[in-house]
């Protein structure tokens, strides 16, 4: 199976001359990969990915209703519309501002109903795995951001889980492969209580880079990546899409 390989570029570039200038540099070294490579820009550049070969396009966040009232929202049937196919939804520099796993549930349920692919985030912080709670924690997130989200909803696309470790994120300390695998097998576990398991892919972010994403992979067995301070660095991440 192809690895999915997500560039999570967050709020960067922080102008358009230099998403463009980003864009390109990366778009022409990726070229041959057998990787499924998804960009997720942040929404103000999307435009800038569309009718290009070779990559899957997707957003950081969407809204749960398709249409309405909803000042400064941008909903999963828009992001469709402008190209997107992968929507990543509950990462946790959403839930540190106030996104719950209620809302996460929302947001899925829509994400599916407009025929795309959630990539639900989940993750224990430090002090969470220092009291010995990872587990508790992301059995937790799991039933609540999936919570009446029936097997039926899941046939066309199925669903990404993104274990990505808090204290990983941007802080250059990746969580070992073998405690990955740990975790990976423990969400698995979550899971087959729900959904079949081959609707499922489990990815891996936090801290990835070319030098450790090969592990993630090929070792502790996860589906993809979840990339994003080596995916602003067109070496770094043209070096990750061309390791599978
Ligand atoms: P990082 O971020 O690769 O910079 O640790 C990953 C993410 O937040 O998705």
């Amino acid at each position: 199976m192809k690895p999915i390989i997500i560039a999570n570029w967050k709020m960067n570039p922080a102008s358009l001359k230099e998403a463009k200038s980003l864009f390109s540099a990366v778009s022409k070294k990726i070229k041959k990969t057998s990787s499924e490579i998804v960009f997720c820009p942040p929404s103000a550049y999307l435009f800038l990915f569309q009718k290009k070969q070779g990559f899957k396009l997707g957003a950081q966040n969407c809204h749960w209703e398709e249409r309405g009232a909803f000042t400064g929202e941008v909903s999963a049937l828009q992001l469709s519309s402008l190209g997107c196919s992968y929507i990543i939804l509950g990462h946790s520099e959403r839930r540190k501002q106030g996104e719950t796993s209620e809302t996460v549930k929302n947001k899925v349920n829509s994400v599916l109903e407009s025929g795309l692919m959630p990539v639900l985030c989940i993750g224990e912080s430090r002090e969470q795995r220092d009291r010995g709670e990872e587990q508790k924690v992301l059995e937790q997130q799991i039933l609540e951001s999936l919570e009446g989200i029936s097997q039926n909803k899941l046939k066309t696309k199925g669903l990404c889980i993104a274990y990505e470790p808090v204290w990983a994120i941007g802080t250059g300390m990746p969580c070992d492969p073998e405690e990955a695998q740990k975790m990976m097998l423990f969400i698995k576990k979550v899971v087959s209580g729900i959904y079949p398991l081959d609707k499922i892919k489990i990815l891996y972010g936090g801290s990835v880079n070319s030098k450790n994403a090969e592990e993630y992979i090929k070792e502790s067995g996860y589906d993809g990546l979840l990339v994003g301070g080596s995916s602003l660095d067109p070496e770094e991440f043209s070096k990750i899409s061309k390791l599978f």
